[in-house]
């Protein structure tokens, strides 16, 4: 995608992004119709199903030959990262949009040819909102974020993690976890993946790993994290595939390789689980 193409995708998407934000701000005190989705505990509101449509009805007039790839199902059918895709998650941390009525984000990821060329992860409530363009740098709000090259010792980190990594799991070791964390400085856990991607590109928080989370909660991630020069892979250090759920460790460069020694460890089986 050429820069002037990105450019002018990237203002259209704003645009669009802050129209969903004043929509979801709105409506946020209105009684909310809650569902649940695959467990008692997978939450979806009519705000996640509208905010979703909303962009799709943007998306097909505006640009017919684009993809939609969105958690809620009102997007296209995608089966190769061919063309252009927008990789859309209305509402993600749609718990904490329940019980906080904050913390939680809109994530759009726009990826041309497999490459992520825009991302946006926009704090609805907080109104700030992350933004990053290939090559041309990630800003909060209006300020550029500035590289992840601070170097950070591991005993001084603070890593996010989701909650299922601490507990008794097929895949992960208990105890090397334990150990983990016993090393670093503090564990934390926001509930929303897109925020805490954010954070590390931040330099706030200096990593984060959450298992199974699929290419709308870290598709906008990747783009702002490549432009500061973060980390964000598979726990086998693998890159991404944008097709395929998965375990996303997002970090400062400079604590990847203990991290994924780390991870070898832990993991007793890699998993590639699809759909
Ligand atoms: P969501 O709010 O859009 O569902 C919670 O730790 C984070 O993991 C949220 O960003 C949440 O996104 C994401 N997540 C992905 N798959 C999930 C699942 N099956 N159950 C709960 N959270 C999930
Ligand atoms: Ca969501």
């Amino acid at each position: 995608m050429n820069s002037q193409r990105r450019e002018e995708i990237f203002e259209q998407a704003k645009i669009w992004v802050e129209e969903a934000g004043n929509i979801i701000e709105e409506r946020i005190n209105d009684e909310l119709v809650i569902d649940t989705k695959t467990h008692a505990n997978d939450l979806v509101t009519e705000m996640d199903k509208d905010i979703e449509l909303f962009f799709a009805n943007k998306i097909k007039e505006k640009y017919p030959t684009h993809l939609l790839l969105g958690e809620e199902g009102y997007g296209d059918d995608v089966q190769t990262l061919e063309g252009t895709i927008w990789i859309i998650d209305p509402i993600d941390g749609t718990k904490n949009f329940v019980h906080q009525k904050k913390n939680f984000a809109i994530s759009v990821g726009i990826f041309h040819e497999g490459v992520g060329e825009i991302g946006f992860i926009y704090n609805v409530m907080a109104d700030v909102l992350y933004s990053a363009k290939r090559n041309e740098g990630a800003y909060k709000n209006n300020v550029r974020m500035k590289p992840l090259n601070k170097e950070v010792n591991f005993e001084e980190a603070i890593f996010a993690f989701k909650h299922d990594l601490l507990c008794k799991s097929k895949d992960f070791d208990a105890e090397l976890i334990e150990d983990f964390v016993n090393e670093i400085r503090g564990a934390r856990y926001g509930g929303a993946a897109a925020l805490e991607i954010a954070q590390v590109a931040e330099g706030i928080v200096d990593g984060y790993i959450s298992k199974r989370l699929s290419p709308w909660d870290v598709a906008a991630g990747i783009v702002i994290m490549n432009e500061v020069g973060g980390i964000v892979n598979r726990s086998n250090s693998d890159s991404v595939n944008m097709l395929e759920k998965g375990t996303i460790v997002a970090c400062n460069e400079v604590l990847s390789e203990k991290i994924f020694k780390y991870l070898k460890n832990w993991n007793r089986q890699e998993h590639s689980i699809k759909g």
